[in-house]
């Protein structure tokens, strides 16, 4: 809980221009700044940024957001750590909810354990240069010095108080609360990693959260990992993301893998944007993070059984969190190999040949399924349905579910609306695409409306809503819009201010016309003093067409029940508007 008037505060002092400009180096484009998108691959600059509206927008694939989100999607940080970041750089304080402060005190302070662990993997680093048998160890592996120091490989030493040489307080409440010392029943503390070579796991703003230490030799368990703390939470991290991150911008293809090693040596062989899951499941918080990062996520698990079941596990906690035009493949790899063997037997092109030809979601999801159900049989076919039904009912991708119902039909013999029936599958709800056809020229009226009220955010508090016309999204935007502007207690929110607002909470349908909106500005700002006249003019329009409306309606009725028909109160308004529209058949108002 971080409060609003902070996050205004923060918006205000960092520039977004300087911020981008030091991961992308941006070229000054009119009024606007503009560099290729850091999020999809092209030739001629579409990333725009915009310096007083403090957004950024590309015309490509419509990645658009606030210096907030900048740091999100570029480094995949969470909102919380986007915040923190952006804060420290310039200078801030991020004020906590109480009830916070007092949890972190009893579990450390993150900021403190952030600097146990700095301070932990820095002398693991040290003691593995001092290790000939460590050293010898990853030689045997297959990795160079240089791709150790890229992850940032170590050596925890045999011996059960070796940290005690560098942490002189060895019983520090920190120390336990990072997971790094044991303590046994009598209350004696030991290290938890001893004789083991050091992974320590980075998250993106480059703090070390935890560690997997594998031992030399044989030895259980093989892979000793870091406890759950308050700065690690295994089913939200990914080993290598730090290190992955230009080369995931290259191929736009995240390469999911089991094990640290695997990770290691990929790198080691070239390919970079490989990532580990930490021991665990894929987590749907794990996709939807590469995603925001990545069009398509590649799964490439060990050739045995448990690999196939990883990938099933996989797929089922993909499907909620897969948007349209985002990919997800399996690659499944010999029995005997893991990706480590198979890159070191086959090489970069070997590897990259199988995540080019993975099978797709789709595929993977039918085979699986198909292989456990007799499709000769009717029952084996009903049960293919009944199996399909969970998956589908969680996809919220049209158009894969349309793919995967009518091959589900193909092969099952029942109709596709059979299918759609006995799955018990609802429409899809989303949001109109990014340039739909405009729908009534209201729609493109109020979507000016939306335009302005971005560019001038007190406009909203002269608009009046009665008059919208009802059921609209339009509609929906413009009374969202006019309440946060009148949350906002006189203090008017600019355009970050008020994308950052809709966030949390806010109806898809809001964030894209808004988007749109914005983006249109960012093309084509009104003239300063031409927006009063605008608003003016476009609510005029408004009430011209409703009168419109209304006497329309008034004359139907008249026309089909005879002017009897009418009440009394009816036949004075019909009257009324009649009158009103002859005497104002004045200005001719532009329609822009
Ligand atoms: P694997 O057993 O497949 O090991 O575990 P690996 O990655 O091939 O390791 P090497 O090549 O023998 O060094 C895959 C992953 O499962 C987790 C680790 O994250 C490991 O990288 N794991 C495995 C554990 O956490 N603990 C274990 O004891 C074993
Ligand atoms: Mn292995």
């Amino acid at each position: 809980m971080i409060p609003e008037s902070f996050i205004q505060d923060l918006l205000h002092r960092v520039d977004i221009v300087d911020l981008i400009d030091a991961h992308v180096p941006l070229k000054k484009a009119g009024a606007n700044y503009a560099a290729c998108c850091p999020f999809h691959n092209e030739k001629s600059p579409s990333f725009t940024v915009s310096p007083q509206k403090q957004f950024y927008h590309c015309f490509g694939c419509g990645a658009h957001g606030t210096a907030i989100g900048f740091m999100m999607e570029y480094s995949g940080m969470g909102f919380i750590d986007a915040v923190k970041d952006l804060a420290s750089r310039s200078g801030m304080q991020v004020p906590e909810e109480e009830g916070r402060q007092i949890r972190d005190e009893s579990r450390g302070n993150t900021r403190d354990l952030a600097e146990v662990m700095a301070k932990a993997a820095a002398y693991y680093r040290e003691q593995l240069k001092a290790s000939p048998k460590a050293i010898d160890y990853l030689k045997r592996r297959g990795l160079t010095g240089e791709i150790a120091a890229k992850f940032g490989i170590g050596y925890a030493p045999d011996g059960w108080q070796n940290l005690e040489a560098i942490f002189p307080n060895y019983n520090a409440p920190e120390l336990l609360a990072a997971g790094l010392v044991i303590e046994n029943d009598q209350g004696r503390r030991y290290d938890r990693f001893r004789d083991r070579v050091m992974f320590p796991i980075i998250n993106p703003k480059g703090e070390v959260i935890a560690f997997g230490g594998r031992v030399l030799d044989a030895g259980e368990p093989k892979y000793l990992n870091s406890p759950e703390t308050p700065l690690f939470e295994k089913g939200r991290e990914l080993f290598g993301l730090p290190q992955a991150r230009a080369a995931l911008r290259e191929t736009d293809t995240a390469i999911v893998v089991e094990g640290y090693m695997d990770v290691v040596a990929l790198a080691q062989h070239g390919v970079g944007n490989a990532l580990a899951t930490l021991g665990t499941a894929t987590t749907a918080t794990h996709v939807q993070k590469l995603l925001r990062q990545v069009d398509r996520v590649v799964f490439c698990f060990d050739g045995d059984n448990a690999g196939r079941k990883a990938a099933w596990r996989a797929l089922e906690n993909s499907l909620e969190t897969l948007p349209d035009q985002k990919t997800i493949g399996f690659v499944f790899l010999p029995e005997t190999h893991d990706p480590d063997s198979f890159v070191r037997e086959f090489g970069k092109d070997g590897f990259n040949r199988m995540v080019a030809q993975a099978t797709p979601l789709s595929d993977f999801l039918l085979r699986e399924l198909g292989s456990h159900c007799d499709l000769t049989s009717a029952e084996g076919k009903a049960k293919l349905v009944a199996e399909a039904k969970p998956l589908l009912q969680k996809l919220q991708t049209p158009l894969l579910r349309l793919q995967l119902v009518k091959r589900l039909a193909e092969i099952s013999g029942f109709s596709q609306p059979e299918i759609e029936r006995l799955c018990e599958l609802r429409a899809i709800t989303r949001p109109a695409p990014a340039r739909s056809p405009r729908q009534s020229p209201a729609a493109s009226f109020m979507r000016k409306l939306i335009r302005l009220i971005l560019q001038k955010p007190e406009l909203a508090l002269r608009l009046p809503l009665a008059s919208l016309p009802p059921d609209v999204p339009e509609t929906r935007t413009l009374h969202r819009l006019v309440a946060l502007v009148r949350e906002s207690e006189g203090s008017i929110p600019g355009y970050a201010m008020l994308l950052e607002r809709l966030r949390g909470g806010a109806l898809d349908e809001d964030s894209l016309l808004l988007k749109n909106a914005a983006s249109d500005l960012m093309h084509e700002p009104f003239a300063e003093d031409e927006l009063e006249s605008e608003f003016a003019g476009t609510l005029a329009i408004f009430a011209r067409d409703a009168q419109k409306d209304e006497i329309e309606a008034l004359k139907a009725k008249a026309q089909a029940l005879g002017i009897a028909g009418l009440s009394s109160d009816e036949k004075a308004r019909y009257v009324a508007l009649l009158t009103a529209r002859s005497t104002s058949a004045g200005p001719g108002l532009n329609n822009g």
